[in-house]
């Protein structure tokens, strides 16, 4: 799994910096998901063109990245504050365990496109083997 970090720094409260050379793509989107339904797993999609870096800066939450042939997951939380990992294009993502008041910090490198999701698990086992044939 990728990962990077944000730069902590404790001023005046607390900062969080993210240069655009420790993240491997140009950053073209930014957004964040705030006090998300700690019952509720989200994700369960991959994109076909988007690279994304995902930052947990409050809370907790556990990552699952699944490229089609293994699955490796990492828990995000105080322990490892500012730890981001990256979502490289056809790798499925599986977001749970969130802790109350968790703050996440994406970045990504395409715009907005609905079109570039897969959301079921099916079709990306089907297009992941079309794009990496073994
Ligand atoms: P979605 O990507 O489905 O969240 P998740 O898969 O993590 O549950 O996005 C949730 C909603 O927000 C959905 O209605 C689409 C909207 N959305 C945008 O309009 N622009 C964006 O950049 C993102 C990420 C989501």
């Amino acid at each position: 799994m990728e990962k990077v970090k944000a730069k902590e720094v404790k001023d005046d409260g607390l900062l969080y910096i993210i240069e655009s050379s420790q993240v491997p793509f140009e950053i073209k989107r930014v957004y964040t998901i705030i006090d998300a339904d700690t019952e509720l797993p989200r994700g369960y999609h991959a994109h076909r063109d988007t690279e994304q870096a995902v930052f947990c800066l409050r809370g907790g939450l556990r990552i699952t990245l699944d490229n089609g042939l293994s699955r490796s997951k990492i828990v995000l939380n105080q322990k490892n504050k500012g730890r981001g990992v990256i979502q490289r294009k056809m790798v499925w993502i599986e977001m749970d365990k969130f802790l109350p008041g968790t703050i996440l910090l994406v970045l990504s490198s395409k715009e907005y496109d609905p079109k570039g999701y897969i959301r079921s698990y099916h079709q990306f086992i089907k297009e992941a083997k079309k794009s990496n044939p073994t």
